[in-house]
C-alpha cells in the first residue's frame, strides 16, 4: 500500500504523513514514512542541491526525477514485502510545480514521472488544498517558492489533478483543525485497509 501526500508549502501534509504513520503503527502495521526530494543518501543530497541553487526548471525536473528514481528502490523493497509507504510528495508535485506552476510541459513530466516511477503508483493520495495566502502565513518562514501567484497555479494544477483521477486523489480542505482532517484521512484508510 503506497499512500502519498500533495499539497502547496504550508498545507500541513508533513504533520499529517507523520500522524498517519504513528497510527497505522499503533494497529500493528509496518509502515515507512518518507520525503521527496530526499528519503535515501543520495536523495537528500540532491534535495540539498535543489533547496541551495536557483536552478533551471528543467535542471529542477530532472533532479526531482533522479531523487525519485534512488527512493522508488527501497519503496519497492518494501511494499514486496508487504508493507506500508507513505510518501511526504510523490509525482503530483512534478506535476504541479514543474508543469502547472514553472510551465514545462505537462506531458515531457508526465512521461519522465512514468519512467522513474516504472508503474510504481499511488493507491491513495490526500491532498491537502489550501490557499497560498493562509499557506505561506502559516509556513511562518520565507517558503522555497513565496510568491502566491506561483502557488495559486500550483494549486490550479492539484485541483486539475484530481479532477483527472477522483479515484485515487482524495481533496481535503486543510483550512479545517489538523484534527478533524487527520480523522478524514484516518476514516479513508481505515476503509481502504479494512482496518476499522
Ligand atoms: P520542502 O521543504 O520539503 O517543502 P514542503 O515542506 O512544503 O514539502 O521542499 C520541497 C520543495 O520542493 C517544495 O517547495 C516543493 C518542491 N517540489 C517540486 O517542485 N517538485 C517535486 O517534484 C517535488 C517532490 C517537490
Amino acid at each position: 500500500m503506497l499512500i502519498t501526500f500533495e499539497g502547496i508549502d504550508g498545507s500541513g501534509k508533513t504533520t499529517q504523513a507523520n500522524r498517519l504513520k504513528d497510527y497505522l503503527e499503533s494497529r500493528g502495521l509496518k509502515v515507512h514514512l518518507f520525503r521527496e526530494p530526499g528519503g535515501t543518501g543520495a536523495g537528500e543530497r540532491i534535495r540539498d542541491i535543489l533547496l541551495e541553487y536557483d536552478l533551471d526548471p528543467l535542471t529542477e525536473l530532472f533532479l526531482f526525477e533522479a531523487s525519485r528514481v534512488e527512493l522508488l528502490r527501497v519503496i519497492r523493497e518494501a511494499l514486496s514485502r508487504g508493507e506500508v509507504v507513505v510518501l511526504d510528495r510523490f509525482t503530483d508535485s512534478t506535476l504541479a510545480y514543474q508543469g502547472y506552476g514553472r510551465g514545462l510541459n505537462l506531458d515531457l513530466v508526465k512521461r519522465l514521472n512514468s519512467l522513474a516511477t516504472q508503474g510504481t503508483e499511488a493507491e491513495i493520495t490526500f491532498l491537502l488544498d489550501l490557499d497560498p495566502e493562509i499557506a505561506l502565513r502559516r509556513a511562518g518562514r520565507k517558503s522555497r517558492f513565496d510568491d502566491p501567484e506561483f502557488l495559486r497555479k500550483v494549486r490550479e494544477g492539484y485541483l486539475e489533478i484530481a479532477r483527472s483521477c477522483p479515484h485515487r486523489v482524495v481533496v481535503l480542505d486543510a483550512s479545517l483543525p489538523e484534527e478533524e482532517v487527520f480523522l478524514k484521512i484516518k476514516d479513508r484508510v481505515d476503509r481502504k485497509l479494512n482496518l476499522s
